[in-house]
């Protein structure tokens, strides 16, 4: 195969076959194609779009690139739920255990933060003794044993993705529809989830920023998942300001705990119902999504949701009394506010801004390399559309070092809008996507 012709087609727009999908994920996996034609290809890509067969093809290049994990082992069907990426966004920690209490199977491959956005395995290694570097083995037997399981993904998955991903975020050619969707897609896929619940993010904090594109990456990998045989459904929902109110790893364990032992509600929670019910409809457990939040609610008013987390941590090594008492996480050595400079409304948020606020404080990484601390992070005070005062709370920082305050509070300062006129404020639920269509 030449790549030189494959680079040209697409260019001049047309459509490339399987035999040469498959040879761009394989040579990008093998390292056989050269850097510069795989980025050329990108580029052309990010120009001329997929047709749906071809994105397909492509997910199913990447995920056959590396392992597939076999889940056959576990009884019923394994079902998964996946984000796009957003702060304060730790739906899966409430999710998963009420989904898990409810009689489904959640085999969950996560990642780590990436950018301004948290990842569920640093949020669960801030849990004192807490491991996420299982063994697929043990992976199968938990989920067998209790319902649930949170890791870290294995070594050899999607190897293509991997080159590619690392050479788009060098190029500029990472906010391209296909690319995205099979992207993500490839791996869950590979991560062998029987059915996939998809949330999608969409506002200041998301990688896309504007609802329409935002169902349309939902539909492109609903789409996938016909053509691939699995069930995939996604929810368009909004990332116009951080979903809960704690950003950082050991904040948002105590947030998750928290809304799981009744303590907190809000939009983290009404997100977590909408996603988890359908992870009950796709499991076979709810027959509707009334069906499906009644009994979510129920794992949540029982207690049994925040027992099968403690279940969950226990059996991966951690502390299981973070359930019944957050002060065994680790906990940030000053608190600092951040005033408002003037009153009015809360109109707008940088959602980005404030996920890289977070990061800048040692929640994230800047490089690879960079050591989280699991402590720090920030607590927003203010939801959008609320009155305040010059003077009165935005925020809260939890930091471990103080000379990074003065950055932060100036940052977080600047990302939140305060005007005038009441806001109209943005719907937290935009869109559900199945192969059905689009309900908005
Ligand atoms: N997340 C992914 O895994 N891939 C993308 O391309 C974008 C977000
Ligand atoms: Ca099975």
């Amino acid at each position: 195969m030449n790549m030189r012709d494959v680079i040209l087609k697409k260019k001049e727009g047309g459509a490339l076959s399987p035999e040469e999908i498959r040879a761009f994920a394989r040579g990008a996996a093998d390292g056989s194609v050269p850097d510069y034609q795989l980025a050329a290809l990108l580029m052309a890509i990010c120009w001329r779009g997929m047709t749906p067969e071809e994105t397909a093809c492509l997910t199913m290049e990447m995920m056959h690139s590396g392992s597939v994990v076999d889940l056959s082992a576990i009884d019923g069907v394994c079902v998964d739920k996946h984000s796009t990426g957003g702060v304060g966004d730790t739906t899966t920690l409430v999710l998963v255990p009420l989904a898990a209490a409810c009689g489904a199977k959640v085999a969950k491959l996560s990642g780590r933060g990436l950018g301004h956005t948290g990842g569920t395995l640093d949020k669960l290694e801030s849990i004192p003794g807490c491991s996420v570097n299982v063994s697929i083995e043990d992976f199968i037997r938990q989920v067998q044993d209790i319902g649930c399981a949170v890791i870290g993904q294995t070594q050899d998955l999607c190897p293509a993705d991997k080159a590619l991903y690392a050479l788009r975020d060098v190029t500029g050619t990472v906010g391209s529809i296909p690319l995205i969707a099979s992207s993500i897609v490839s791996k869950k896929l590979a991560s062998g989830a029987g059915a996939i619940v998809l949330d999608v993010k969409t506002g200041s904090g998301a990688l896309m920023q504007t609802v329409e594109e935002s169902i349309e990456l939902a539909k492109a990998m609903v789409e996938i998942g016909a053509q691939a045989g699995k069930p995939i459904l996604a929810l368009v929902t909004g990332m116009d300001q951080p979903l809960g109110t704690h950003v950082g790893n050991a904040l948002e364990v105590k947030e998750a705990i928290d809304i799981l032992a009744g303590r907190a509600k809000g939009d983290l929670l009404t997100v977590s119902l909408e996603l988890g019910s359908r992870m009950l409809i796709a499991g076979g457990i709810a027959k509707d999504v009334e069906d499906g939040k009644a009994r979510m609610r129920k794992a949540l008013e029982s207690g049994a949701g925040l027992a099968k987390l403690k279940e969950m941590i226990t059996a991966q090594g951690g502390d299981g009394r973070v359930c019944d008492d957050v002060d065994y996480l680790p906990h940030a050595a000053y608190r600092i506010s951040v005033p408002a400079l003037s009153s009015g409304y809360v109109a707008r948020m940088d959602t980005t801004a404030i996920g890289y606020c977070a990061q800048a404080l040692g929640a994230g990484r800047q490089k690879k390399t960079d050591v989280i601390d699991p402590a720090v992070g920030l607590v927003m005070d203010v939801r959008l559309g609320d009155v305040v005062q010059a003077g009165d709370s935005l925020a809260t920082l939890y930091l471990n070092k103080p000379e990074l305050a003065g950055e932060a509070i100036a940052r977080m300062q600047q990302a939140i809008t305060i005007a005038q006129e009441k806001p109209e404020l943005p719907p937290l639920i935009y869109a559900a996507v199945s192969r059905e269509g689009v309900t908005r």
